[in-house]
């Protein structure tokens, strides 16, 4: 976030501090004879609390995508990455792990219970992913591949919530079909 975009917000929690009323937060203490004021620091100190913490009654927190949401994005990006395998297009099939994990970090924001699972599956299966792609080789991709929709299942199958005493209905495979109906997944030739 830019600084200008924290000091919108802390200008507008010193607004609301200094409205608030009877029931609100008590105010930080004030500089010296200022009556209960509060000083900048104090109020970037505040705002960088509210926006590092999960807040549930918080707006801001509320917007922002939860697994589910994240795991489509994930699942695409998953089954990219075969098919630029598949193709032999080392640059994709790169760039489509790191987009996993990029889409994989606002989960362990949003869903800090679901974080420690998330880091096991990267360190475990991506990483693995990331080294058959780097040495370039077919076999170690599809054997890396194979493994990683294995830790995928394990994830769904030891993964609860108060609506699904567990997700093991979600089965991933290798998939048959490209999302992408207009992506040629050999790329334009000039990086392999
Ligand atoms: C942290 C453990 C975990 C890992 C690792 C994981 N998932 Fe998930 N996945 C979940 C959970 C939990 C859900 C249910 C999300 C929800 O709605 O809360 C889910 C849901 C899904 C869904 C259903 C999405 C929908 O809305 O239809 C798909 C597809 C999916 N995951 C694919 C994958 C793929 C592909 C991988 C591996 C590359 C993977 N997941 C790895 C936990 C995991």
């Amino acid at each position: 976030m830019s600084t200008l975009s924290k000091l919108a917000i802390g200008a507008a929690v010193v607004v609301q501090m200094a409205c608030a009323g009877p029931e609100g937060p008590p105010g930080p203490e004030g500089p010296a004879g200022g009556g209960g004021g509060i000083t900048a620091s104090d109020a970037e100190a505040l705002v960088n609390q509210k926006l590092n913490t999960v807040d549930r009654s918080l707006a801001l927190w509320n917007i922002q995508s939860g697994l589910g949401t994240v795991m489509i994005e994930y699942n695409i990006r998953f089954n990219n990455l075969w098919f630029a395998g598949q193709s032999n297009n080392w640059d994709m099939a790169r760039y489509q792990v790191k987009e996993m994990r990029e889409i994989q970090a606002v989960a362990e924001v949003t869903r800090p219970a679901r974080a420690p699972l998330l880091q096991a599956f990267a360190t475990s299966f991506l990483a693995r992913l990331d080294n058959a792609i780097a040495s370039q080789d077919p076999v170690d991709f599809a054997t890396a591949y194979d493994q990683a929709i294995a830790g995928c299942n394990g994830c769904h199958a030891a993964s609860s919530s108060p609506d699904f005493p567990s997700f093991n209905f979600v089965k991933v495979t290798r998939p048959t079909a490209s999302h992408f109906q207009n992506v040629d997944w050999t790329g334009q030739g000039t990086t392999q």
